[in-house]
């Protein structure tokens, strides 16, 4: 097992006077020491906008900056760091996309697929493209398992054919943990000419994403789920597809040469980073990617499937609880159901003892209409997480039961 939690300064604190135990890393994870002094050495020795001066520090913050797109490049394997378009987050990312993409691509009854078990961050800004654009937004169904419907996603490129002009799917599921066989279901997607959009917001800290030997044309995720800062993310796409898009928003940086007769644009990635972006973030990001790489792929996985394996059988001995999310393939992430109990008042109990998870929908509405559910308590473990975590977790489970 991974020995990190030193490296996180937040877990050396009490909650309500209780140890804390985060096992909720899925909305946010926690930060290293690493990635709370960039940020903090930055704002006290490097303050300075990027891209515009020519002193000193605006030449230093430009380099760092660049050299986080750099980093990100490697990370995901992209061709070209013009591929890395720094955002706010994936949910921004997934706008950027659905925003400029489709409003020169999509046409009147043309087809977007997404599946039941998307994040709302990948619903509703096709929905609104799908409404000005009088296209459809088609859900491929999911198994009582949790599992895409492979059968039946094959059968909506029989149905709707060419009309589909894009497939935007979740690469691991952030209420059931569920890992999609995305490699799979881009091949479908291309072979009948649609394009494919991966939502990697939970899976870039728990596995390698190689974008091009998954040869998917977007993908979009965020740094603060994977050790970085909140309010940074990136948007790669191929290049190709990208230098064809317009400008998202308009503004500084973006432009080559404004006037009131017409303004023309930057190249890639500029165009599509307007105004002064989250510097401080983006730069921080460069310390959290270092810190995951120097843990490596394999032993965070190693670390993560014990904690599941462990937190799986441990639930499962508890009465009266039912984990909502069976897949075969899962990261460490459970979704469960307990009795009677509504998930906020268990999330309160838990939360009296320390024991920090996340209760509600997930943003996930569709799903918990799926499973028949209001809400759900969710428990996601990283690599800061015990054993002795999960035994806290069941402990206070089966107090919580005595209390209600
Ligand atoms: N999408 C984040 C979660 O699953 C916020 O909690």
């Amino acid at each position: 097992m991974l020995d990190v939690r030193s490296d996180f300064p937040a877990l050396n604190q009490k909650v309500h006077g209780q140890e804390l135990i985060y096992l909720d890393s899925a909305a946010t994870s926690l930060k290293p020491k690493c990635v709370i002094d960039r940020i903090q050495r930055h704002y006290q020795n490097e303050t300075a906008n990027v891209h515009r001066g020519i002193h000193y520090l605006s030449a230093e913050a430009t380099r760092f900056f660049e050299e986080t797109r750099e980093a990100i490049q490697h990370f995901i394997n992209a061709d070209s760091e013009k591929e890395c378009i720094f955002t706010k987050g994936t949910t921004d990312s997934i706008n950027l996309v659905a925003s400029s993409w489709g409003e020169k691509n999509l046409k009147k009854d043309d087809v977007i697929i997404l599946s039941t078990m998307e994040h709302h961050s990948n619903i509703v800004p096709w929905q609104m493209l799908a409404q000005k654009k009088e296209a459809n937004v088609i859900a491929c169904p999911i198994t009582k398992d949790g599992e895409l419907d492979l059968e039946a996603y094959q059968k909506l490129f029989e149905t709707y054919k060419d009309k589909i002009k894009m497939v935007s799917l979740v690469h691991i599921s952030n209420t059931l943990g569920t890992i999609n066989p995305i490699r799979e279901l881009i091949d479908i997607a291309h072979q009948h000419g649609a394009l494919f959009m991966v939502d990697a917001a939970q899976s870039v800290c728990h596995m390698p994403v190689d974008v091009q030997a998954l040869d998917c044309d977007f993908l979009a995720f965020s740094a603060h789920k994977m050790f970085g800062p909140t309010g940074v993310g990136v948007l790669y796409g191929k290049r190709e597809l990208l230098e064809k898009m317009p400008p998202y928003q308009g503004g500084g940086a973006m432009i080559e040469r404004v006037s009131f007769e017409g303004t023309t644009f930057n190249q890639l990635p500029e165009k599509f980073e307007a105004g002064t972006p989250h510097i401080a973030g983006v730069i921080a990001f460069k310390s959290a990617i270092d810190y995951l790489l120097s843990l490596g792929f394999e032993e965070i996985q190693k670390h993560e499937t014990s904690l599941l394996s462990y937190a799986q059988t441990k639930l499962q001995e508890i009465e009266g609880l039912k984990v909502i999310g069976t897949a075969k393939e899962k990261t460490s992430v459970i979704s469960f159901s307990f009795d009677s109990i509504h998930p906020h008042d268990l999330g309160m109990i838990l939360d009296q003892q320390g024991v920090a998870i996340r209760t509600g929908h997930h943003c996930t509405q569709p799903l918990m209409d799926f499973f028949n559910v209001p809400a759900t308590s969710r428990a996601s473990f990283s690599i800061y997480n015990t054993l002795e975590d999960v035994d806290k977790l069941v402990s206070s489970i089966l107090k919580a039961k005595e209390l209600l």
